[in-house]
Order: C-alpha cells, then structure tokens, then sequence
C-alpha cells in the first residue's frame, strides 16, 4: 500500500478562503506602507548564515535552535531566513543603499523556523514587515507604532490586541541591568527552570519572560530596568509614551517585555491577543539602532521596524472573502460555441470575469451556471447569431433582456459597475 503524501511538519499549504485573506492581507498591507511612504523590497529567501548569527544573536533561540541551516552544493553555509530584519539590512550595505536615508521599506513573504509547531506556531511562516532607517526621533516609533494600530483599525481586529511597550535602554543602560540581573538571579541560581539557568549565562533579559511559573515568581522582585535607563534612554522613552497618548493609542508598559532577537535597543512592543491562545503575540518589533554597524558597515544608523504574523492575523480576522461573480455565456450548437470564443475574449479584454458553459444540455447549463454563482448568463444560439439580439439573464431575479450583440459590453459594464476584475 503507498503512503498517501503530506506536507513537512509545521507547514501548510493555503487554499480557498484562507489564501484570499492571505492575498487581502498583504494587499493591505501594501496599501498602508503606500500610504505612509514605505517602498517595496524583497530580499533572498536564503542568506549566508553570518547575516542572522550574530546580528540576532547567537544565544537567541532563534540562532541557537531554530535556524534551517545547509551547506550548497558549492561548500557555501546558508540559512533560510528567520526574519527579515538582518536580510534587509544587509541589502542596504550591499546595494550601497545607506546614502539615500530616510527609507522605508516594506516586505512580505514566507520565513523559517524549526520550532516545536502548535496552533499559531509554524515552521514555515509569512511575515509583513515593516523598516524604517535613518531616523534616530522618537517620531518613527510612534508613527510605526500608530501604522500598526492604522492596519489592526482596518482589519476590524484592533480591539481584540493590546499594546504592550517597554524601553531597553541604549547599549550602556542595557549592559549595566544586564550586570544588575545576572547578580540577582545568580541567588535564585538553583530554583530557576532549566532554560533560564541557560539564559542566566547567555541572555538574562530572557529569564523575565520565561512562562515557567517559579521563573515568574523570582522575576517578581528583579531589579526594574527603569533604574537603569541614561538620561537619553529615559527622555526617549518619554516622548514615545507622550507621542502614544497624543495621538490616542492605548498601550501597556510591560517591564518584561524584552524580546526573542538580540539586536534592540530603546523602544519594544507587541500587539498581543487572549483569543490565540499562547501564541499571542500577532504583531511585534522595536528600534535597533545598532543593527546596520554590527552588520558592518562603518555608519551607525538608527532603525525602527515590526513584522506581523500573517497566519495569526489571518486567524484574527476569519472573515469569508467571496470571489467576484462571474458572467457566464451559454452557447447553444456549433456555430454560438464558435463565436462564444469570440465574445468571450472581447468582454474578458473589458474587464469583465467570465466562464464558457459548453456542456450538456441547455437545463445542465442553468445549473452549471447557478452552481457557480454567475451574476447573468448570456443563452444564445443560431437565432440570437442571426438577429444580433441576445438573452441575458439575471441569475438573481430571473429577468431576461434582449440586448444587442454589440452592445453587450456596454451592457454589463453598466451593470456591473466596480465588480470589474482590472
Ligand atoms: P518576531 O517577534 O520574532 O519579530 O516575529 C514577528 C511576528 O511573527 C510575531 O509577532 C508573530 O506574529 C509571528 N511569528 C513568529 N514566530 C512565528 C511562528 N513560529 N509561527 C507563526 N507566526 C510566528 C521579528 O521577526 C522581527 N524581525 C520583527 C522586527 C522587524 N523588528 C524590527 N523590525
């Protein structure tokens, strides 16, 4: 007996009602970094694999466990992506795109994972996401920031997130509370969880937001990263919450929100959700003013950016996205089939969605096309042809109207109005 095939596990193949949300999300969003002047860029699925270790961090689970790595067949080491973030970046050094900043860039598509797959966790998944480099203002985090609000408002979805925010200080801030946490866990060393005795040598911040229940209660009394902040990183942190308020977004300050990748600074924030389950972070980022230096180019450039999780987007918004409707021609005997082909090509060319019902009988036809919810078919046989008068027929009402062969575009485009496909 074969074994019937199936897809790699935590991918998905993306049909009917769930690819058109897929393809309405990311013509949205499109639409929306338009709308605030981002530009499109797409950058390689694969990378070398130097691009995402150390930019994201090589303590990071991301860099640590989940990266699909692979050697080519020309000895070269590779990664597919895990984001975008360092991929774009990276184009900016290559392209030599660092000396037209301002930019703002817009991207989506599938990024990789190996993590352990659950409901809104894949291993294959699709991002929307979001840059913007060369502006070191608090001004980009709160447009960013308010961008986002702008996508959730227009997806009908903004009340089902909340916005949780928390500043990470600059280089010097981070450093000294990093120093402040391994002192405090180390006391608590041998009741931590076992990842977090892993954290407290590579990346400590992470034991703030470990879900182990014992973890949380020590956390309770760690040292407040709001103690730790320059007088920079704590002005900027200001203007951010004042520029939120101004413009009427609701947020959380959430303390230990510190995030998965390594490369932030300042501002983080997530869009989480309790409708999810624990997957709840739908849209997530921060600025990474270190980033563009680290990757190795001599400018500092300060950056701001967030990626969207197209599925758990797609899982917020489940609405039914309805194809248009077609017009169907119902040719009757050899010489209407004929000149179907035709009329079908001239009223396709005028934006018109159509389909050509040759088989069965006239009663079959009918059916075909009620079965695929047709807005008017067009009957018509060797009379019609000689007469140049045919039937149209609204599949809502029922009511037909003669109308003239060549005026049959006409016709239906006045009928039809803004269901035209281009
Ligand atoms: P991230 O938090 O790792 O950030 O991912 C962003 C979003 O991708 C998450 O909020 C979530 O919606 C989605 N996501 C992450 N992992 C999975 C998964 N395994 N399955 C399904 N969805 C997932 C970044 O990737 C940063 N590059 C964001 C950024 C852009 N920061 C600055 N610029």
């Amino acid at each position: 007996m074969s074994i019937k095939p199936h897809a790699v596990r935590g991918t998905q193949d993306l049909f009917g009602n769930e690819q058109r949300i897929f393809t309405f999300l990311i013509s949205l969003a499109r639409q929306l970094s338009s709308l605030y002047g981002f530009q499109e860029i797409t950058t390689p699925i694969f990378e070398f694999i130097e691009v995402f270790k150390r930019t994201l961090g090589e303590e990071s689970d991301v860099v640590g466990k989940e990266m699909y790595v692979f050697n080519d067949r020309g000895g070269e080491t590779l990664c597919l992506r895990p984001e975008f973030t360092a991929g774009i970046v990276r184009a900016l050094i290559s392209r030599g795109m660092l000396d037209k900043l301002p930019l703002k860039l817009f991207s989506s598509g599938p990024v990789f994972r190996y993590e352990r797959p659950q409901k809104g966790r894949k291993r294959q998944f699709h991002q929307l996401n979001f840059e913007i480099f060369g502006i070191k203002d608090p001004i980009a985090d709160i447009e960013l920031i308010s961008m986002a609000v702008h996508l959730l408002t227009k997806l009908e979805i903004k009340n089902k997130t909340l916005l949780e925010i928390n500043s990470l200080g600059d280089k010097d801030s981070r450093l000294q509370y990093r120093q402040a946490l391994v002192d405090y866990f180390s006391n608590y060393k041998e009741d931590l969880s076992e990842d977090s005795k892993i954290r407290l040598e590579k990346n400590p911040l992470r034991i703030l937001d470990s879900k182990d229940e014992n973890d949380k209660k020590i956390s309770l009394n760690a040292p407040l990263i709001t103690n730790y902040y320059s007088d920079i990183s704590k002005k900027f942190f200001d203007e951010v919450q004042e520029g939120l308020t101004i413009l009427g977004i609701d947020y959380k300050l959430n303390l230990n929100l510190v995030r998965g990748l390594d490369y932030y600074c300042h501002t983080v924030f997530e869009f989480t959700t309790e409708d999810l389950g624990s997957q709840n972070a739908i849209l997530a980022g921060g600025r990474y003013d270190y980033l563009v230096s680290m990757m190795g180019s001599s400018k500092d450039v300060p950056a701001v950016g967030f990626a969207g999780g197209l599925e758990r987007l797609a899982a917020l918004y489940q609405k039914e996205i309805t194809l248009p409707r077609p017009v169907t021609l119902i040719p009757i005997g050899p010489n209407a089939e004929k000149e179907a082909m035709i009329i079908s090509n001239n009223l396709r060319y005028h934006g018109i969605k159509l389909e050509v019902i040759t088989n069965g009988n006239l009663g079959k036809k009918m059916k075909k096309s009620s079965s695929i919810n047709s807005l008017y078919s067009i009957i018509f046989g060797d009379t019609e042809l000689e007469s140049e008068f045919f039937i149209v027929k609204s599949m809502d009402d029922f009511i037909e109207e003669k109308v003239l062969k060549s005026k049959l575009s006409q016709y239906l485009l006045s009928k039809l109005n803004n269901l035209l496909i281009f």
